[in-house]
């Protein structure tokens, strides 16, 4: 199938990329730019492991398209810190888990 290029804003860099047009948001942030703080769960958008923001509204990434955010801002977990500084959702992460969570796992 012929590739899509795509342009898309990720924490705030813009990234431009030639995408499957069946490529699921998920496995673009996690394949394509190496972005693993949204996670692969349930695929069937019910646990929200893998929810992220576009355009300041939270989705679920495992049921959009890539192409679907041409031209969009995306905001993942990883993009969320400011300066330096974790963001309160990134602590919860992790000190909720006692220290034990991986970025990228
Ligand atoms: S992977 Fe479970 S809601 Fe998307």
């Amino acid at each position: 199938m012929a590739k899509k290029l795509i342009s898309v804003t990720v924490n705030g860099r813009v990234q431009e990329k030639a995408v499957e047009p069946r490529t699921l948001l998920i496995h673009f942030l996690r394949e394509e730019l190496n972005l693993t703080g949204a996670h692969i769960g349930c695929e069937t958008s019910h646990c929200g492991a893998c929810t992220v923001d576009i355009d300041g509204q939270s989705i679920k990434s495992c049921t959009h398209l890539a192409v679907q955010c041409e031209g969009s801002e995306v905001l993942t977990v990883e993009g969320l810190a400011q300066a330096g500084v974790l963001h309160a959702v990134q602590e919860g992460l992790w000190g909720g888990l006692g220290g034990t969570a991986t970025a990228g796992s």
